[in-house]
């Protein structure tokens, strides 16, 4: 593992602490970077709802949270660190003084302010904690997506929290952009040369972005059933890992260069009207079936009722640009799929001219696997070592992550919490950036209303429905399924 950088002291005051992101995501990300010694002594930990309960209560929750490795001396110095207020984050009024008298009274230590919440309260809980004091200047309001349910709602979001929070203040996050593989995106494409010249409409065929998951909606279903795949997934993970693949090479790492780029990537991605709807976009929801040898109930009776709500859209895009002209880039994600994998497959068009005839070459595929077995994989034709004649080989050139570096990385949110400490911006995203995603995803929205689009259904345990693989199949490609070559 590369060297720990400490960040400075700092408060931290979690709202929506008995929430499930609260207790399964942050609390262990805090404990594990107190743990390696990231989080400096002077830092706290203050995790707040409206439910009353005592430090030591929460503390308990929270341990049982972070499981096994809770125990002994570290946790005792950790819990020492973590205290609990009850509050009413959404008004004025007395009851903040409890929390006030747990932050440090040096208006110019950092602050992180983590809505762990429904998006809607973002607003209100702003506009309350400025008239509260609390907006000192090393004050930053950390988000959780999704950043509202549409274009217009976005709007309003950003425009409240903004009132109370300059931009620079407001960390929106997409805990994909914290993931170490996609990082490793930006260092990939602009830390070698190789892939700039041949990184366009000239030498790429076609992108494949995938995000599969085994797991169902399950006890999130009813905020699930209100969003559905192409708002929990598409808006926010799928379209920034399209941003990555898609940008220009920005003039640095620093957060506005990156996030500029990104941002005309997507607003360069072409409007999908009604009437491209149905041959650009499948939404489809599951129905029971087995995943991982257990028989699974469908998504519908996980929820208890009807509901023309996908689980699993695919979508082929345009990002209508120099670079990519011509270029389509195919995204999928579903929920109760057959394996967990999120990749993007990188696929090269074929050699100009075939020297070796008869049609045995395979172009070349660049493979990236997000998670799990994280890697990169490029195949390139081979000859087959023997006696004579000439024989070749698709074979991969692989980078293991689990092979070639030791390092047990950190969770994303661990690595995101502590950029939000240094006040590291790019790994976030701006508010013209999220309000261009739902202007393209609400554009889609709009098209399916129009067009009544029909809502298919696929087994649980299953690539999702065949219409998938009729969207690609129609322009002679296939879906890449790790298992051929
Ligand atoms: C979240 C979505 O943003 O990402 C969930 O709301 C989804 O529905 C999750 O399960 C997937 O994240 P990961 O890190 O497990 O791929």
């Amino acid at each position: 593992m590369s060297e720990l950088i400490p960040v400075e002291p700092f408060d931290i005051v979690v709202f929506g602490a008995t929430g499930d992101l609260a207790l399964r995501k942050l609390m262990p990300a805090l404990y594990h970077r107190w743990v390696d010694g990231q989080i400096p002594e002077r830092s706290r930990i203050i995790a707040a709802s409206r439910d009353e309960m005592s430090d030591e209560e929460y503390r308990e929750r929270a341990r049982t949270h972070i499981a096994k490795e809770a125990k002994g001396k570290s946790w005792a110095d950790f819990a020492q660190h973590l205290s609990y207020v009850a509050v009413n984050a959404t008004e004025t009024g007395e009851h903040w003084t409890h929390l006030k008298s747990k932050l440090s009274d040096d208006e110019s230590k950092i602050r992180l302010y983590y809505l762990a919440l429904p998006p809607m309260l973002y607003g209100p809980i702003s506009e309350v904690l400025k008239a509260e004091g609390l907006c000192t200047p090393n004050a930053r309001i950390v988000l959780e997506k999704p950043i509202g349910k549409d274009l217009e709602s976005a709007k309003a979001i950003n425009k409240a929290v903004c009132q109370a929070f300059p931009e620079n203040s407001i960390f929106r996050i997409d805990h994909y952009l914290g993931k170490e593989t996609v990082q490793n995106l930006l260092i990939l494409r602009f830390a070698n040369w190789m892939f700039e010249p041949i990184w366009n409409s000239t030498g790429i065929d076609h992108v494949q972005i995938t995000v599969a998951e085994t797991l169902g909606a399950g006890k999130r279903a009813d905020y699930y059933d209100k969003a559905g795949a192409l708002r929990d997934m598409v808006q926010n993970h799928l379209l920034q890992l399209l941003c990555l693949v898609a940008m220009e090479p920005p003039s640095s790492l620093d957060s506005d260069p990156v996030r500029d780029e990104k941002l005309k990537v997507l607003r360069a991605l072409r409007k999908i009207s009604a009437g491209d709807i149905r041959h650009n976009v499948v939404r489809a929801h599951y129905r029971a079936g087995v995943s991982a040898g257990e028989p699974v109930s469908g998504y519908e009776e996980e929820l208890g009722r009807s509901s023309d709500t996908e689980t699993f859209v695919a979508i082929k895009a345009h990002v209508d640009n120099w670079r990519w002209a011509g270029v389509p880039f195919y995204l999928r994600t579903g929920k109760r799929m057959a394996s967990r994998r999120s990749e993007i497959v990188i696929q090269f068009k074929p050699v100009p001219h075939d020297i070796v005839g008869a049609g045995r070459l395979h172009p070349n595929r660049l493979v990236i696997r997000l998670q799990p077995d994280e890697g990169v994989k490029m195949m390139l034709m081979t000859k087959d070592p023997g006696p004579g004649g000439m024989r070749m080989r698709y074979v991969p050139l692989n980078l293991s992550y689990a092979d070639t570096f030791e390092a047990n990385y950190p969770d994303a949110y661990e690595r995101l919490l502590l950029a939000v400490v240094r006040g590291n911006l790019s790994l976030f995203m701006r508010r013209d950036e999220v309000e261009a995603a739902w202007s393209w995803v609400d554009g889609i929205i709009n098209s399916w209303a129009q067009d009544n689009a029909e809502l298919y259904e696929y087994s649980a345990g299953s690539d999702g429905p065949s219409q998938s693989d009729l969207l690609i199949g129609r322009d002679e490609r296939e879906w890449y399924d790790g298992s051929r070559y």
